[in-house]
């Protein structure tokens, strides 16, 4: 496989409704300390209704193709990690080439492994790109979902919607590092039935299966004699967010099975993780694009060369530790003014509104 193969561009979106925590809190009688601070939540991304993760994984896909300035004909493979499928059989990786324009000689299709499935994307983009099968052509991987839990659901407050593409090819945002740590077990942590509007949940299960999947793929790691570099080195380390205290808990999970002293493992989150987690707190749970969010933050204006690692998990269980390293066009990250502009432009519900909301959901 070749060595030199990675992001070219990136592109994210998000949709324009948003709910403070706060407002959460006050509806279901819930302390808001426990959602900012417990679970560290300020607010969450909501598709109004009619948005599908179609919508988001188009528009994310029409900014990673102008920041790359590349043509579609260029493109010789689409796939979407997503666990808000529209169909049974059809990809939503169709939906998406059809509004691009994009056919003919190109591999389509749509991976599925909860939160894992845009990383398996980014993988498979990789190894295709390595393997010689893409004969100059790039790939266009999405991870794009939109997170809803029943009303009242312990898994309320965590919520949220978002997309991230990227154009693969070229390292000119980041590298992908060919060596990875993966890890599966078969679990029923986080499923959702065919049919059912949203998750079943073994909400401390779920927990548990999240850190033992980080430790195993970060002890994996500090035992590679042959890793191209080490925790040390990096100067972020993103993850999964589901809500940003469940990783500060997997990290210090981490820190505490590799036999970290206490005080490094703090220092490393409050530098490397908890900076990484800033747009995550915004947008909520973003499913297959939350670690992708966090680690297109990370790159934000980082000089070429900065070391990244990024942690996948996905319920059922599946998880990989990647590592990247940033490239030239990481310094002026053409994406981060997207978001940024996504960000503000966000109009927030009142209690009212977003019960006419779940309502109509
Ligand atoms: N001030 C400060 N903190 C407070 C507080 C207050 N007034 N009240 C409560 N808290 C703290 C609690 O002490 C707790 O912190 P610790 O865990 O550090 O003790 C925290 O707030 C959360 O409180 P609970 O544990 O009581 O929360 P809960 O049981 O109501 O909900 C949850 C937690 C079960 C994880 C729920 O959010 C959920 O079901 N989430 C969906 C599943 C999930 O996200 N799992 C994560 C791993 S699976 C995965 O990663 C895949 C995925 O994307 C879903």
């Amino acid at each position: 496989m070749t060595h030199h193969v990675g992001i070219t561009a990136l592109g994210t979106a998000i949709p324009a409704t948003s709910l403070r925590l706060d407002e959460l809190a006050a509806l279901r009688g819930a302390n808001p300390d426990k959602y900012r601070l417990g679970l560290g939540c300020d607010s969450m991304s909501l598709a109004d209704p009619g948005t599908t993760a179609v919508d988001l994984a188009t528009t994310a896909a029409q900014r990673a193709i102008r920041h790359w300035g590349g043509d579609v004909d260029q493109i010789g493979f689409i796939a979407v990690g997503t666990e808000s499928a529209l169909d049974m059989s059809r990809p939503l990786s169709a939906w998406v080439a059809d509004r691009l324009g994009l056919q003919g000689h190109v591999r389509s299709y749509e991976v599925k492994h909860a939160c894992y499935g845009g990383t398996l994307a980014l993988r498979q983009a990789v190894e295709w790109i390595g393997s010689g099968a893409a004969r100059g052509k790039v790939a266009l991987v999405i991870a794009a979902d939109i997170a809803l839990y029943a009303p009242e659901h312990p898994g309320e407050p965590t919520q949220g919607a978002g997309a991230v593409a990227m154009i693969v090819g070229e390292p000119r945002v980041a590298r992908v590092i060919p060596a990875s740590y993966p890890y599966s077990e078969p679990a029923f942590d986080f499923w959702r039935p065919t049919g059912e509007p949203f998750p079943r949940v073994q909400g401390k299960l779920s927990l548990d299966c999240y850190k033992r999947a980080a430790e195993s793929c970060f002890r994996a790691w500090a035992e590679d004699s042959e890793a191209p570099f080490n925790l040390e080195a990096t100067t972020a380390l993103c993850f999964h967010v589901p809500f940003p205290k469940m990783v500060k808990k997997a990290f210090l999970h981490v820190g505490e099975q590799l036999g970290w002293p206490e005080e490094l493992a703090t220092h490393t989150f409050d530098t490397k993780v908890a900076p990484t987690m800033t747009w995550n707190r915004e947008i909520g749970n973003s499913y297959t694009a939350s670690l992708w969010v966090s680690v297109a933050s990370a790159l934000r204006g980082v000089d070429p060369g900065t070391r990244l690692a990024a942690f996948s998990y996905g319920s059922g269980c599946g998880a990989e530790l990647l590592l990247l390293e940033a490239g030239p066009e990481a310094r002026a990250s053409a994406w981060a003014t997207d978001m940024d502009a996504d960000l503000a432009g966000r109009h927030f519900l009142d209690i009212p509104a977003y019960e006419a909301l779940r309502a109509d959901a």
